[in-house]
């Protein structure tokens, strides 16, 4: 039976991250996979999350099972982080889930075992995991327009035009801040005209939200999704909290979902714990655990939210100090949006032979499309890698 098995396609930023590992070059710069490094070029554990372990190491008395949707207190507090007041708390329901892409997972499985046929539009370009998702589970899928790589910027009458006309039921993704791969985000005017579009249509919209907190801050980053869930009548929202609180291995998020009434959140609520069951019974405790923990206690959430706002500075200073190198290396302002927009990633906008130059003569990693995890830089490296990429992608 085995051998009727087919080759999958491998999943590019995943490819590259073994590729960088297999370089030996000693300065090889790593702008592939979403992770954030600090100024030593480590991925740390962040000091609330090591005080959530130590004090979770001495209270814990049991490692029985939670309930298929998780910690009910973890879904809670994320839902109060994420939605705030913006929805009437007995219209949401909310799962915990295994990581960012098992919140998107499930949220589509929901959206699946809703309306088999509906069709998934996702914004060219995005996340190349949610097409690769989208086909996993045989939805049918479309593109939308957003974003118009010749202008770096939104392509707004194309996104508006495209939203206007999906189909009553169909399946929207938005990423609800930081956009990956392009860091270019609606403005709030622009999300208001996003809703206005969505609102007659009937259509569902799936927010992908892996990046809260390291664009602008948490309230400001949240604001479009709880326009989303105020304007919307169903809305699922998918949460990761790998990029945020550093838990990436752990496998931290929550799908969270709002429905028409009470009675349907109910609805979805057993959904939910179905679709956790058929899959792996029980969500991973450990690093949702240790959110919860983190968001009830007010000094450990000082901390936490500290060391976001030092992770987000950071970011939004390496590409600042970029967005300058490059323009004194390429005598141009042709990469100046890269000090304006948001989140770990933005796209050089070069061919895939200048991204496959980077890598083979400057030992420059980024994915195919020319997206690099700003988050991933090592300020010292700023200058090199801006004279390989004026050298490589000319004037
Ligand atoms: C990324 O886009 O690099 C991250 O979200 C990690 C991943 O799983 O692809």
């Amino acid at each position: 039976m085995l051998e009727a098995l087919k080759p999958q396609p491998e999943d590019q930023i995943l490819m590259l991250m073994d590729q960088f590992r297999a370089d030996t070059r000693a300065d090889k710069i790593d702008l592939g996979v979403g992770v954030y490094r600090n100024s030593q070029g480590v991925t740390p554990v962040m000091g609330a999350v090591k005080s959530a372990e130590r004090q979770l190491w001495e209270s814990q008395t049991t490692k029985g099972y939670t309930s298929l949707i998780g910690d009910p207190a973890f879904v809670d507090a994320m839902r109060d982080l994420v939605i705030g007041d913006a929805v009437d708390p007995a219209r949401l329901a909310g799962a915990a889930s295994v990581g960012g892409t098992g919140a998107i997972r499930l949220g589509l499985d929901l959206a699946r075992l809703a309306a088999p046929q509906a069709t998934v539009h996702i914004p060219d370009p995005s996340w190349p995991n949610h097409r690769a998702i989208v086909a996993a589970i045989g939805m049918p899928m479309k593109t939308f327009r957003y974003f118009d790589a010749d202008e770096n910027a939104l392509d707004m009458p194309g996104m508006i035009a495209d939203l206007g006309a999906v189909a009553a039921g169909d399946v929207v993704i938005l990423h609800g801040c930081c956009h990956n791969p392009t860091g270019s985000d609606p403005t709030p005017a622009q999300w208001a005209d996003i809703v206005a579009a969505l609102s007659g249509t009937g259509a569902v919209v799936l927010v992908d939200l892996a990046y809260l907190g390291l664009g602008d801050g948490i309230e400001a980053d949240a604001a479009a999704t709880r326009m989303l869930l105020a304007g919307l009548p169903e809305v699922i929202v998918a949460v990761s909290c790998s990029k945020n609180f550093g838990l990436y291995r752990d496998r931290a998020g929550v799908v969270l979902v709002s429905g028409q009434s009470a009675a349907q959140a109910a609805l979805v609520r057993a959904n939910l714990a179905t679709l956790n069951r058929l899959s792996y019974s029980f969500p991973a405790d450990h690093g949702a655990r240790l959110v919860e923990m983190i968001l009830a206690d007010a000094a450990l959430r000082a901390e936490w939210t500290e060391e976001l706002s030092e992770m987000r500075n950071r970011i939004n200073a390496l590409r600042r100090d970029l967005a300058e190198a490059l323009r004194d290396a390429a005598g141009s302002d042709r990469f100046a949006h890269f000090g304006s927009q948001r989140g770990m990633f933005s796209r050089l906008g070069a061919t895939p032979d200048e991204v496959r130059r980077l890598r083979e003569d400057h030992a420059i990693y980024m994915v195919g499309d020319g997206r690099m995890n700003i988050a991933g830089l090592a300020k010292e490296d700023i200058p090199r890698l801006a004279r390989a990429i004026a050298e490589v992608c000319g004037q």
